[in-house]
């Protein structure tokens, strides 16, 4: 694949490590090997995914003359979090349409995410009600600052555009270059599904770098089958970007909807189990609405035996801990 086509700043200090998680495969019993990708790790406030599609997201911005950033998500966004992060690293204003998904669930004084949108020096934060149209409500946004003067750029939600799942299919073909190297043979490649530009972009770059790997997502919102026609839309999107000749069959998107609960964000007991359960075995913090949700998916297959017995199995830890303490009455019941 060749990504030298695309504007991209440089955000990542190389690879982000790939790890055994011996006890947690001890505990989970089942004969199955777990390894974990440290997204979590890469540089930017807090680390977390958003850092790999924004390196093309804000580089395009760069290359459109933009000077001002424009992003939405839901109260506790990793993704505005970073976005706000790697503007301020640019020197870029930037502005945030916050989606109030559950109802009463946006607090000024908020912990988590929503402090470090402050930090990070957001110069505005817009809070909408669930269901609004965001690219709408983002135009809205752009049209006022144009009138200011400012040059604005819209990221969609999640960076999850074709531009923004470069990214991942970049992560894929690291991933790939770090297993050859390390001579380890993954056999099932488990990440979270949310806006799907990770998902999706993980599937492109394993089909663009011949690696046979299937990837399975978790979703954390939506039902199995929207999902899948979401990444897989996005999929074929990404693979023409790139010019991957080999086409992304659609069975080859695969997406589990039983580890969601009631709802986006809403803690299960499942997702409680999975943070504590990484912590207190291999020390890795997950998040309460994204990583925590995927792991107890991947917890809940392994219990399963839905990964063959002496397999290897590699989760993609993609991030969001500040979420935590957002939710801390949540695991200290
Ligand atoms: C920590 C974390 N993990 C996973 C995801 C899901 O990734 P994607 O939106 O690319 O599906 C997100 C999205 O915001 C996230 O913040």
């Amino acid at each position: 694949m060749n990504f030298t086509q695309f504007p991209r700043r440089p955000y990542l200090n190389g690879p982000t490590p790939i790890e055994a998680m011996p006890a947690l495969s001890r505990a989970l019993g089942g004969g199955v090997h777990l390894y974990i990708k440290r997204d979590d790790l890469l540089p930017g406030a807090a680390g977390g995914n958003k850092t790999r599609k924004l390196e093309f997201c804000i580089a395009d911005a760069i290359v459109n003359g933009a000077d001002t950033i424009i992003t939405c998500g839901a109260v506790q966004s990793n993704h505005c979090r970073l976005t706000a992060a790697w503007s301020a690293k640019e020197g870029m204003d930037c502005h945030l349409i916050l989606e109030e998904r559950v109802e009463g669930s946006y607090k000024k004084e908020a912990s988590g995410n929503n402090f470090l949108f402050e930090l990070l020096d957001v110069k505005t934060m817009t809070v909408v009600p669930g269901g609004s149209d965001m690219m709408a409500q983002m135009n809205l946004k752009a049209e006022e600052l144009t009138a200011q003067g400012k040059k604005p750029y819209i990221i969609p939600g999640g960076a999850s555009n074709a531009i923004g799942a470069l990214g991942y299919a970049a992560c894929a073909e690291e991933t790939m270059s770090q297993l050859n190297g390390m001579g380890l043979a993954i056999d099932h490649v488990v990440v979270p599904s949310g806006s799907a530009g990770t998902h999706a972009g993980m599937v492109v770059g394993m089909t663009g770098t011949h690696a046979n790997i299937p990837v399975s997502g978790i979703n954390v919102s939506r039902p199995k089958d929207t999902q899948e026609e979401i990444v897989y839309a996005l999929a074929k999107e990404l693979a023409a970007k790139l010019g991957i000749k080999t086409d992304v069959d659609r069975s080859e998107v695969v997406c589990f909807d039983q580890y969601v609960g009631q709802g986006y964000s809403i803690p299960t007991d499942s997702m409680v189990e999975a943070v504590k359960l990484f912590a207190k075995t291999e020390a890795v913090l997950l998040d309460p609405v994204y990583s925590g949700k995927a792991a107890a998916g991947l917890i809940d297959l392994v219990r399963q035996g839905h990964f063959q017995k002496g397999s290897n199995v590699l989760f993609l830890h993609t991030g969001g801990s500040p979420a935590l303490f957002a939710y801390m009455d949540t695991f200290r019941i």
